[in-house]
């Protein structure tokens, strides 16, 4: 199975490029297949300083899709639609979202479309055999990049696919320490994609750094 990061050189794409490379194959995407073979090198160095095997390829998003089983959209919400649209080949892919639609304010808020989440949103722009799940919406970059501690947190999981969920949870609890948890259909996603800000917010008005979630 073939993991592709679509915006695979961003905050938390270059994390996820790395774990994910050590542990089974990895397409790294990026308009900018350059930049793209800059992650691939940050993977290769840190497998090598690991002395692990890594497995990871470059090139620009729309091989990403092609070449991958599954495709992480490491995208910011509001790049979403021109990039999803700008991209052939989504017909049965397993896509997963970690996108988290939200604004700074006086604090961060939880801004979703008129869908009601980046989820369902993204399952009206996708062809309708995509299989669309949520998962990794709630673990920040640096932790992802800080590839020296275990990411001990938990990871929900929404999607109205069993099989294609399985197969996301099976990936998540690959990495790391990270423990999958089945959060509903991706009707659900909305809850999941919320927790984010709340975790900003808590990180900022309690003096914490990357704050994450961990059911117990
Ligand atoms: N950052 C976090 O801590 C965090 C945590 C949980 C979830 N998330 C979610 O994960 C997603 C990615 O977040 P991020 O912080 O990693 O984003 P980011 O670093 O700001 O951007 C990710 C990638 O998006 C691509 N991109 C930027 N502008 C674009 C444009 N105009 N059109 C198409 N692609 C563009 C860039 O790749 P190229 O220039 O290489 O094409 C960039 O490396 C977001 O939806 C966010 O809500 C983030």
């Amino acid at each position: 199975m073939r993991v592709g990061i679509v915006g695979g050189t961003g905050e938390i794409g270059e994390g996820m490029a790395m774990r994910l490379s050590w542990i089974m194959d990895v397409c790294v995407g990026s308009r900018d297949p350059g930049k793209a073979q800059e992650t691939c090198d940050t993977c290769l160095i840190s497998a090598k300083e690991r002395g692990i095997d890594c497995s990871v390829r470059s090139g620009n998003n729309q091989d990403v899709v092609r070449e991958s089983d599954v495709i992480i959209l490491a995208i910011p919400f509001k790049h979403l639609k021109s990039t999803v649209e700008g991209i052939s080949g989504w017909e049965g892919k397993i896509v997963i979202s970690p996108v988290n639609p939200m604004e700074r304010r006086e604090c961060f808020v939880y801004t979703p479309p008129a869908e009601g989440s980046a989820a369902l949103f993204l399952q009206n722009i996708l062809p309708k055999t995509t299989r669309i799940c949520t998962a990794f919406n709630n673990i920040a970059g640096n932790r992802w990049r800080d590839i020296s501690s275990e990411l001990e947190y938990s990871v929900p999981v929404c999607g109205d696919d069993a099989e294609a969920k399985q197969i996301v949870m099976d990936l998540v609890n690959q990495i790391s320490s990270l423990k999958a948890y089945d959060a509903g259909p991706l009707s659900s996603s909305h809850i999941v994609e919320s927790i984010t800000p709340l975790l900003l917010n808590i990180a900022r008005f309690n003096k914490m750094k990357d704050v994450g979630i961990r059911f117990v």
